[in-house]
C-alpha cells in the first residue's frame, strides 16, 4: 500500500516537473504558434508553424532547427536566449529552383532564405513520411502555403 502511494507521489512529482520545464520553456512569452512571413516580396501565403507542438508533441530538439553562425546545432537553447531569425544568415530573398538553381552548390543555395527553410522543414517531413509510410507531415506546397 505504502509502496503504491509513494509511487503515485513520485509520478505526480515527475509530471509536475515536466509541466514546470514546459512552462519555463515558454515562460518569456514565446508564442505557441509562429506565423512565418518574411519581409521581402512574397509569392506564396504565410506559413503557420506550430513551434510549441514541434517541441513538446513531436519531440524535436531545438538544434534540429536552430544553429550558430557555423551551422552547429544549438541544443541548449532556452526561450530567454536571443534567437536570431533564419533570414539574418540565410539572407537572400525567396527561393531559387529549377533552371535558376542549376550549377549552384548546396552552400550557395542555402544562402537563399526559402531554400534554407525548405531544406529544414520539408526534408524532415519527407523523411518522417517515408519512415511512417504515410503522408502525415505536410510536404506539398499548398499544405504549408494554403490558398485562400
Ligand atoms: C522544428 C523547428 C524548430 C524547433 C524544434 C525549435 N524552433 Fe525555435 N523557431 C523555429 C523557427 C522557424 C522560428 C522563427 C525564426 C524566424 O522568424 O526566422 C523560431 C523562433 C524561435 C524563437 C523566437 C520566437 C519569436 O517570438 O519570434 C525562440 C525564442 C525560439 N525559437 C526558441 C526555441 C527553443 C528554446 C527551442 C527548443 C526548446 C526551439 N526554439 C525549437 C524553429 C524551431
Ligand atoms: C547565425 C547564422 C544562422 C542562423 C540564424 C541560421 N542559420 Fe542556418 N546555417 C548557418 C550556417 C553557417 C550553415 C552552414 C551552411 C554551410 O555549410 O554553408 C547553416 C546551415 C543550414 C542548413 C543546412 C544544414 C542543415 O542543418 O541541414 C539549413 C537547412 C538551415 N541552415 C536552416 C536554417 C533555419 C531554418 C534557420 C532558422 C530557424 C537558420 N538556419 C538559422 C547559419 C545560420
Ligand atoms: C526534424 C523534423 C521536423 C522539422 C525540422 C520540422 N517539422 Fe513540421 N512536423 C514534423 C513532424 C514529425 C510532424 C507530424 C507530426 C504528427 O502529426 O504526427 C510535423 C507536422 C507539421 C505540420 C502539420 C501539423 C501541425 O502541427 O501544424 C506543419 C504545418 C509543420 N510541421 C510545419 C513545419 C514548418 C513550417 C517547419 C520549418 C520551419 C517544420 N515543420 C519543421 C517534424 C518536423
Ligand atoms: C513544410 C512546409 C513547406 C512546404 C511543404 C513548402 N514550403 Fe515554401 N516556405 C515554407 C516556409 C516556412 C517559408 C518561409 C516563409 C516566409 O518567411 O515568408 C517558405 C517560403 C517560400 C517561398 C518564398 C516566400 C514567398 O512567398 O515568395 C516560396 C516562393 C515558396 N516557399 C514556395 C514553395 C513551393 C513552390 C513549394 C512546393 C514545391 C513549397 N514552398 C513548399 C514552408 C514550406
Amino acid at each position: 500500500m505504502l509502496k503504491k502511494r509513494s509511487l503515485s507521489i513520485m509520478i505526480a512529482l515527475g509530471v509536475g516537473a515536466v509541466l514546470c520545464v514546459a512552462a519555463l520553456a515558454f515562460a518569456a512569452g514565446m508564442p505557441e504558434v509562429l506565423v512565418l512571413e518574411s519581409d521581402y516580396k512574397k509569392t506564396r501565403s504565410a506559413v503557420t508553424f506550430t513551434h510549441q507542438k514541434h517541441i513538446d508533441d513531436y519531440k524535436i530538439a531545438c538544434g534540429e532547427c536552430h544553429h550558430d553562425d557555423q551551422g552547429q546545432p544549438l541544443n541548449e537553447l532556452t526561450a530567454d536566449d536571443p534567437v536570431q531569425k533564419c533570414i539574418d544568415c540565410h539572407s537572400k530573398p525567396g527561393e531559387v529552383r529549377g533552371r535558376q538553381a542549376q550549377g549552384m552548390s548546396e552552400q550557395e543555395l542555402l544562402t537563399y532564405h526559402a531554400n534554407a527553410m525548405h531544406a529544414n522543414c520539408v526534408s524532415c517531413h519527407r523523411d518522417y513520411n517515408k519512415e511512417k509510410q504515410a503522408r502525415i507531415a505536410p510536404a506539398t506546397c499548398n499544405e504549408c502555403h494554403p490558398r485562400d
